[in-house]
């Protein structure tokens, strides 16, 4: 029985050298597509028991447990190349890797480079824009391999993080440091502090490099900004928009015209929500 990867494939009835396989899982639990073929195939009832006697493997399932099904894929070729059903014997342990555990950047290796070329690879109405970005990192000493992975962090705009200390009222305090919490009596699934938020951090700091503050505001934001909001007209029309039936006026007035938090503030000015509310959602 062959699996293939980008490499070729291999044998894996015939293959004597130890195997490993990486695999990840994707939709509702599914192998990615490359490897949709091969489990199709190791899970056919009628194989012989013995028709991995031979193998010698080790298995990393890549996952994250945001999704119901975490490492679907990987568990289920674990599960029938090993010695119970087809007869495989492991060399070393499985191992199931956690996207949403994914360990925080590390401060130290922080570089601030420039861009050097920014180019659209989208049309200007395509839902999600997609830039090809290339970034200057000649003169930095960066242990870059192939395979290797970066994080990129950008600030929010200076005007804006301006702006919204002035709204939040915090501008006199902006150098206070923030202390994170998490509320004693909250239900929230898998709730943590968030790790990308350092300890000590100033006000400045954290609005302009912990918040997303251009992404589209979602229901839920909208619904928990009706408490922090004044003006019953206001109230009103917030209630409307995180509502089913608004749905309609939701994409038309939030989604499709990418509004972003500070819009939303600027168009409902008795509203005026506590930092902890925004780090929160
Ligand atoms: C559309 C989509 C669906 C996913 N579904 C699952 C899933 O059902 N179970 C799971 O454990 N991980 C799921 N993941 C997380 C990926 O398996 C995980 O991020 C993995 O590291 C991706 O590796 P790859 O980019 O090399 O395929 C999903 C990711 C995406 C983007």
């Amino acid at each position: 029985m062959t699996f293939a990867n980008s490499n070729g494939a291999y044998d894996l009835e015939k293959e004597t050298a130890p195997v490993v396989f990486v695999v990840s899982t994707t939709g509702d639990g599914e192998p990615p597509d490359t490897a949709v073929p091969f489990v199709r195939r190791i899970k056919k009832k009628t194989l012989p028991r013995e028709r991995f006697a031979r193998l010698c493997y080790a298995l990393l399932a890549l996952g994250d447990t945001n999704y119901a099904n975490f490492c679907n894929c990987g568990k289920t070729i674990d599960k029938r190349a090993s010695l119970q059903e087809l007869g495989g014997k492991r060399f070393y342990a499985t191992g199931h890797a956690d996207d949403a555990n994914s360990v925080p950047p590390l401060k130290e290796n922080q570089h601030e480079v420039q861009i050097s070329r920014a180019v659209p690879l989208t049309r200007h109405d395509s839902v999600k824009a997609a830039l090809l970005i290339e970034l200057d990192v000649s003169d930095k000493d960066l242990p870059l391999q192939p395979g290797g992975v970066f994080d990129v962090l950008c600030p929010n705009n200076g005007s804006e993080v301006e702006e919204l200390l002035q709204r939040l009222k915090l501008g006199q305090r902006r150098d206070h440091c923030v202390l994170l919490e998490l509320l004693k009596d909250t239900r929230k699934k898998g709730k943590a502090l968030p790790a990308h938020i350092p300890e000590e951090s100033t006000l400045q700091y954290v609005i302009t490099w912990c918040l997303e503050l251009r992404s589209v505001p979602k229901k839920a934001l909208l619904r928990s900004l009706v408490e922090c909001t004044t003006s019953g007209v206001e109230k009103r029309r917030l209630q409307e928009l995180c509502s089913t039936q608004g749905s309609a006026d939701y994409n038309r007035f939030i989604r499709d015209p990418n509004i972003c938090l500070l819009d939303l503030l600027r168009a409902f000015p008795s509203c005026t929500p506590p930092l902890s509310l925004l780090i929160g959602q």
